[in-house]
């Protein structure tokens, strides 16, 4: 990790503000003042500030049960994020792994570790991620082997990943899929004619929403759940 960037995420201190005190000299890497922003900073190194160590950063990770009404992006002039649920602080420094739509509820994971994000959300790492869905029409049950096949999304090029439905009332399903494009569950069923009326994620991965958590609430991932992510 860059310098900057790891006094950053100790601190409340912008990445603009560490690059200033940087230069004044204060900051030092293995015993030797370093005024780089850019030097890299290993396991190995020891940062100081003043001749005080600073820790290394320790990567953040929750899971929220988001209620409607919320948005999955850092900044919304017109509705409240889903990152003002959460009382942490350096808030800017936590990013959205998967967003979920403004009227869609259940699991969303937040975190500042770049790579993990990453796992979570390439569909090149087959993450899984399930819904639970209810339409507005009783769901065919070709609808099953149609999705396990992959459908054609209006305005894309490609059929989506196999995906698995299980029915489990007329108009109520599990769908568990391992893409997260744009609006992906409500398309899928815009595809073989129906529509999404309520929506609701309740596991990425090995994760699953804990019952525990009421709409709004969150937790800190436990350490299986967090390696349960191959980064
Ligand atoms: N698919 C959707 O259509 N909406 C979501 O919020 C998540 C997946």
């Amino acid at each position: 990790m860059r310098l900057d960037k790891y006094i950053s995420q100790i601190s409340d201190l912008s990445r603009k503000e560490v690059k200033r005190i940087l230069k004044t000299g204060l900051v030092t890497v293995n015993e030797e003042v370093c005024k780089d922003p850019s030097r890299h900073i290993s396991d190995a190194d020891t940062v100081c500030a003043e001749g005080e160590r600073l820790e290394p950063p320790c990567a953040r990770y929750f899971m929220l049960h988001k209620p409607a009404g919320y948005v999955c992006v850092t900044k919304d002039k017109d509705h409240p994020t889903v990152l003002e649920l959460l009382d942490e602080p350096n808030l800017d420094k936590l990013q959205i792994a998967g967003r979920l739509d403004i009227d869609t509820t259940g699991l969303v994971l937040i975190t500042d570790d770049g790579k993990w994000n990453h796992a979570v959300t390439s569909p090149k790492r087959d993450c899984k991620k399930t819904y639970l869905v209810t339409t507005l029409r009783d769901i065919e049950p070709e609808t099953i082997n149609k999705f396990s096949a992959g459908v054609m999304l209006d305005g894309e090029f490609k059929p989506t990943l196999p995906a698995e439905l299980e029915i489990l009332f007329a108009n109520e399903a599990k769908l568990t899929i391992s893409e997260g494009k744009y609006h992906q569950v409500k398309r899928m069923f815009a595809a073989v004619g129906n529509k999404v009326e309520e929506l609701h994620r309740n596991q990425v991965g090995e994760i699953v929403l804990d019952e525990d958590l009421e709409l709004g609430d969150y937790r800190e991932l436990s350490a299986d759940e967090v390696s349960s992510v191959k980064v």
